[in-house]
């Protein structure tokens, strides 16, 4: 999935409380903070909470002691992720001395794990919701104004929050989530998701185009669609009559204007079909990239997994994507460690990352997740060091392949979305091609502003950012 844990905690941390709407923020007699951490969904859910507390007379703040509440979305894929956000909402206990009235709450999907525990047993929070219960936030902040602790944790099979206008949180103003599906289906051993996001369903189709012109109208120049398995994506009306499938979707999408990028994430390698690829290759809008998590390059670690493919198929798979679209960029999601991973499954997981030629990968050690197949099934027996040398093995394969890929683009020409100005110079803009690399690039005289579009040459690389120069727009 596209997760945004490349960011450092602190950038992360920037980006998650928001100032949102600010000129409407006057007319919010009280406020809520919010920081959000995980996958993109997790952040997209922000914005789908940021509506539904707009709604009920809540502006949002990015200033923690102006807010009347104070909420955390939080991630429950590693160990790691699940500290960081205790020692938040520790943090928050200790506010709360001098601030009694402040709520807290908890959202997503630790909510979800952990449930009730977070406020009985530990007693840090005031509010636990779960990710399909957040249309009953008002009435659970009501209730624990009046001192009541409030919790709802229940899944549903319906939730997709389609009638729900997101309000963009932290937004460049060019680039946008759109959530078109929840939940998973996959059990993939490793894996909480499934136990935290409940059951697969996908957002009615025509409430996603409506987000999507309503983004465009508003001037974005790029979406993601965003699921945990974007290829299974599959829509019917009510009486089982008209199917759309995610390369109809894709196609939908991608006609609601040329000028807008379409980008995807995540597809998982047994879902993304030759359909999907040409619907790909038929539209230049929408961007040549895949985010294709292979996990681990062994067949007998894969299985264990329960990830139902094989090393080979995974490689024709990249082969088939590499014939439809020569010029996609694939990026990847690797696990170091995962139980009974020998030696030589290791070697095999580094074949495939050479022969895949990823632009980037996350790269993670295994963490056990109490609850998951896995946990219950095997032991995790890898040692750490073990579990450590291997992730350092993974990046600097990794670290070569970018680098070897940024510099084979010096001397091309793309035409590039301008989304910000460069972090480093005033004078350059940041912003990137279909593939989703990075170009900095002098502004020069050209007139232009984030969301437009510049014919841009490749003139040098690092190995995470190309350097380039406007050669027409
Ligand atoms: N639906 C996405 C994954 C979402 S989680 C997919 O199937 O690709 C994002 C990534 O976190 C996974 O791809 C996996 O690489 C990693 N991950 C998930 N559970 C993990 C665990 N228990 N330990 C370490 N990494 C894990
Ligand atoms: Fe987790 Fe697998 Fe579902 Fe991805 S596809 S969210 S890794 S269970
Ligand atoms: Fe996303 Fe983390 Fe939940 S990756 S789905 S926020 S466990």
């Amino acid at each position: 999935m596209l997760e945004t844990h490349n960011k450092t905690m602190d950038e992360a941390r920037q980006g998650e409380a928001y100032g949102g709407q600010l000129e409407a923020e006057k007319k919010f007699e009280k406020h809520f903070y919010i920081e959000s951490y995980g996958c993109a969904m997790n952040f997209n859910d922000s914005e789908i909470v940021a509506s539904i507390l707009n709604e009920h007379g809540f502006g949002a703040t990015k200033i923690i002691e102006d807010a009347n509440l104070v909420l955390v979305n939080t991630c429950s894929i590693r160990e790691k992720a699940e500290q960081t956000v205790r020692n938040r909402l520790v943090h928050f206990k200790g506010l709360k001395k001098n601030r009694p009235d402040m709520l807290v709450g908890v959202l997503g999907c630790m909510a979800e794990r952990l449930k009730a525990k977070l406020l009985e047993e530990e007693k840090l929070v005031d509010l636990v919701i779960g990710p399909d219960a957040y249309r009953t936030l008002p009435n659970l902040i009501a209730e624990a104004e009046t001192g009541q602790k409030g919790v709802n944790v229940l899944l549903s099979r319906e939730e997709t929050y389609a009638d729900i206008a997101p309000i963009r949180l932290d937004s460049n103003g060019v680039s946008s989530f759109v959530s078109i599906m929840r939940g998973c289906n996959n059990m993939c051993t490793f894996c909480v998701v499934p136990f935290t996001r409940g059951r697969e369903r996908s957002r009615d189709p025509q409430s996603i185009l409506r987000e999507v012109q309503d983004l465009v109208d508003r001037g974005y120049k790029e979406v993601t669609l965003l699921g945990q398995n974007v290829d299974s994506y599959y829509h019917t009306n009510d009486d089982g009559s008209e199917v759309v499938n995610f390369a109809n979707l894709l196609e939908l999408v991608a006609l609601v204007s040329p000028k807008l990028r379409v980008r995807f994430s995540t597809s998982h390698p047994k879902d993304i079909t030759d359909e999907v690829l040409f619907t790909m290759k038929k539209y230049d809008n929408i961007c040549n990239n895949i985010h294709l998590p292979v996990q681990s390059g062994s067949t007998r670690v894969l299985q264990l997994m329960n990830r139902t493919y094989t090393k080979e198929w995974y490689l024709k798979k990249v082969d088939r994507i590499r014939e439809i679209i020569p010029d996609c960029a694939i990026t990847c999601d690797i696990i170091c460690g995962f139980c009974t991973e020998t030696e030589e499954d290791h070697q095999e997981t580094l074949e495939v990352m050479a022969y895949s030629n990823y632009d980037l990968s996350y790269m993670y050690i295994y963490s056990e997740r109490p609850g998951t197949l896995a946990a219950r099934r095997y032991a995790d027996d890898v040692p750490d060091e073990v579990k450590s040398r291997r992730l350092d093995e993974v990046i600097a394969l990794q670290r070569k392949m970018s680098a070897a890929i940024f510099k084979s683009d010096i001397g091309k020409t793309y035409e590039v979305l301008i989304e910000n100005t460069s972090k480093r110079s005033e004078e350059h803009w940041s912003g990137r091609n279909s593939q989703s690399r990075v170009i900095v690039f002098p502004k020069g005289d050209y007139n232009l502003q984030k969301g437009d579009y510049a014919t841009v040459k490749v003139t040098d690389a690092t190995s995470g950012t190309l350097i380039g120069e406007i050669v027409a727009v």
